[in-house]
C-alpha cells in the first residue's frame, strides 16, 4: 500500500460526510478536479473503490464506511493530543462539542457565555435535538458531553445530576383555572391539550404521570418546539406541560401562567451524561466541572429569585 498522507484523509472526510466532490471542494476552497485527483490517489493508496456513484448520489463503499470511522478515530486522537500539549501549557484549547436537549436552549448558553470568556482558546459547537435525537447521537459517539432530563435505559453511561428540571403545567395568564389552588389532575382531561412530538422526553414524561393517574387528555395539538407550544398556549389553543426552565430566567411571563395541578409539578434533574468509559478530553473535562459549579450558583438564584417550587 503506498502511504496515506493526513491531507488526502481530511479530503477524504468531507467529501464523505457532504457525499458530494463539489461541496467538499467548497468548504475546503479548493477546486473540485483537486479533491478528484486526492480522492483518486487515495483509492490506489487503498486499491479498492472508496465510493460509488449510483444515478447522481455518492455512496460509500463497505471499505469507503470503514476507512471514514479509522479518519474519525484517528482526529479525535489527534485532537485530544493537542488539546493536551495546550493543557501542559497552561492554555485551555480546542473544541468543546456539547449535545443537549431542546429545552436546555434556556439555560445553556448563558451558561456558555461565561465559560467561552473565561476560556477564549476554546470553541463551542452547541447542537440541540429532542430525546430521541439525542440519543441518537450519543450511540454514535459524536459528541463530548450530552444534557438531558430523562436518562435512557438499555445504555451503557455515567451520569451526573447538576440541577433541578421541573415540568409544570402552563396555561394563558386568562385562563379560569388560573386563580384556582389544588386543581385535581382529573380535570386537564376536560382541556384542550398541547402535546410535545413522539420523540421528547417532555412528553414520556407527561404520558407516564397521566397513565399513572389513569387520566386521558385530549390532544387538540402536536407541536415539536417548546417556543412554538408557549406561543400556542398564549394563543389560547390550550393548556400543556412544559419545563419551567422555557419561561427563562425570569420565570414568568405576561401571557402565561402555571397551573396548581395535583401530581405537578413534575421533579426531573438536568443530568450530563457521556458514554461509559469515554476518554474526556481536557476540553470537556474543564466544562464539565464548569457545569457542575455552574449549576449550584444557577440554582442558588432561581430559589432567591422565588422560582423554586
Ligand atoms: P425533550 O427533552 O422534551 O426536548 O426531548 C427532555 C429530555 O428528554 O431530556
Amino acid at each position: 500500500m503506498k502511504p496515506i498522507t493526513l491531507h488526502q484523509l481530511k479530503l477524504f472526510e468531507v467529501v464523505a460526510r457532504h457525499r458530494s466532490f463539489t461541496r467538499a471542494a467548497e468548504e475546503l476552497f479548493i477546486t473540485q478536479p483537486t479533491v478528484s485527483m486526492q480522492i483518486k490517489q487515495l483509492t490506489t493508496s487503498v486499491g479498492l473503490p472508496l465510493f460509488e456513484q449510483v444515478g447522481k448520489r455518492l455512496y460509500l463503499t463497505d471499505s469507503g464506511r470503514e476507512l471514514l470511522v479509522t479518519c474519525q478515530e484517528i482526529f479525535d486522537r489527534l485532537e485530544q493530543f493537542e488539546m493536551s500539549v495546550a493543557d501542559h501549557k497552561g492554555l485551555k484549547q480546542g473544541r468543546l462539542r456539547l449535545a443537549a436537549v431542546t429545552t436546555t436552549k434556556y439555560f445553556v448558553p448563558r451558561m456558555l457565555g461565561p465559560f467561552c470568556k473565561l476560556y477564549p482558546g476554546i470553541d463551542v459547537e452547541f447542537k440541540t435535538t429532542n430525546h430521541e435525537g439525542l440519543l441518537a447521537r450519543l450511540s454514535e459517539n459524536r459528541d463530548d458531553l450530552y444534557i438531558l432530563s430523562q436518562l435512557p435505559e438499555n445504555m451503557d453511561i455515567s451520569y451526573h445530576p447538576f440541577m433541578e428540571n421541573p415540568l409544570v403545567v402552563m396555561a394563558p395568564t386568562d385562563h379560569p383555572l388560573v386563580k384556582e389552588k389544588n386543581i385535581s389532575i382529573k380535570q386537564l382531561s376536560g382541556e384542550p391539550f398541547i402535546m410535545r412530538e413522539p420523540g421528547s422526553g417532555t412528553r414520556s414524561s407527561v404520558q407516564n404521570l397521566l397513565e399513572e393517574y389513569g387520566v386521558k387528555v385530549k390532544v387538540r395539538l402536536e407541536l415539536g418546539s417548546n417556543e412554538a407550544i408557549k406561543q400556542a398556549i398564549a394563543g389560547g389553543l390550550g393548556i400543556s406541560v412544559l419545563s419551567r426552565h422555557t419561561l427563562g430566567l425570569e420565570g414568568t411571563t405576561s401571557e402565561l401562567a402555571i397551573l396548581d395541578v395535583e401530581g405537578f409539578p413534575i421533579r426531573c434533574n438536568w443530568y450530563v451524561i457521556y458514554p461509559t468509559g469515554k476518554q474526556l478530553s481536557v476540553v470537556a473535562h474543564t466544562f464539565f466541572n464548569y457545569l457542575l459549579a455552574e449549576a449550584k450558583q444557577f440554582s442558588t438564584y432561581l430559589k432567591k429569585s422565588g422560582q423554586e417550587l
